[in-house]
């Protein structure tokens, strides 16, 4: 099996992939990234993650490394190169090499950029989404920009490292309000006890996730109501059901908060039929 990564405009195997010391990504989490789905090759909501990535890039003004139809193609060269079909696409822009400073370097610095590819195994993912997963909750103590998907992310190491720990998949993130905010690498929902699905708003400090945005369409389409609420881990244990969303799990049902059970403990109807309805429209729509 052939890993090939692409590293400022040259594929190199995986083993011999380098950036700088000197890169700010590396020193200062100063760079932003992007992960796509991969079905049969093609790249799930395209349009979604590069608005994202542009997004990014424009709140910490540096600048698009390429065009985005130049970036579909190395994105799609690296995903041919190493032979995947059935993956996670990983892109990372960061604001380049500079002597340690922290203000910004001269304008003009290149922004380096890396891709990488990795393989997932769907026989295992469906019967992990068959079986649902557990979640833990963690205090909130990230920075107030998460909107922006900056490679700052330990507390998000952190908290999955501590969910991991006790046998959870995810952590979700709660406020000084006893809120919801989302998972460290998800979004966080539940359907509640009316079957409204809810979710919670981007006024929040939440990353916009391109398939919580996808899903609430395809929801809407669905004839199911959607609102952009939070909600306290007690309204999610006492809730139908509750799911998580990603590029990574998909629509991935919850079936434990913090050791408890939501609903009957086991995966809901609704997450299961929104998961199929998305990965449907994805596979439909991915280039
Ligand atoms: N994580 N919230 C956080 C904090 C995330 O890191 C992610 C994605 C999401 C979901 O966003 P999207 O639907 O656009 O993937 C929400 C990626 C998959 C990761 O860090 O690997």
């Amino acid at each position: 099996m052939s890993r090939i990564a692409y590293v400022n405009g040259r594929f190199v195997p995986k083993s011999e992939a380098v950036v700088h010391i000197e890169d700010r990504g590396y020193q200062f989490a100063d760079a932003v990234y992007e992960v796509w789905a991969l079905f049969d090759g093609k790249l799930a909501d395209p349009e979604g993650h590069f608005a994202r990535l542009e997004r990014s890039l424009g709140e910490l003004a540096i600048d698009m490394p390429m065009s985005r139809a130049a970036l579909t193609a190395v994105l799609k060269e690296t995903v041919r190169r190493n032979r995947i079909r059935e993956g996670l696409v990983y892109l990372q822009v960061s604001r380049g090499v500079a002597k340690r400073d922290h203000a910004f370097p001269a304008p003009g610095t290149p922004p380096s950029v890396v891709v990488t590819v990795s393989r997932v195994d769907r026989v295992a993912t469906e019967a992990r989404a068959a079986k649902g997963v557990s979640v833990v909750t963690s205090p909130e103590n990230r920075w107030g920009r998460c909107d922006i998907k900056t490679v700052g992310l330990l507390p998000n190491a952190l908290a999955k490292q501590k969910a991991r720990e006790v046998g959870a998949v995810e952590a979700w993130f709660v406020d000084e309000l006893g809120l919801v905010t989302e998972g460290a690498s998800s979004n966080a929902w539940i359907v509640d006890r009316d079957g409204v699905l809810r979710t919670r708003d981007t006024q929040a400090n939440i990353l916009r996730g391109v398939t919580r945005l996808s899903l609430i369409d395809v929801a809407r389409e669905a004839g199911l109501k959607v609102e952009e609420r939070p909600f306290t881990p007690d309204e999610a244990r006492a809730a139908k059901e509750a799911f998580i969303t990603g590029a990574g799990t998909l629509v991935l049902p919850v079936i434990a908060v913090d050791g408890k059970p939501v609903g009957d403990g086991a995966p809901g109807p609704v997450a299961m039929k929104l998961r199929r309805l998305y990965i449907e429209r994805a596979k439909a729509t991915a280039v």
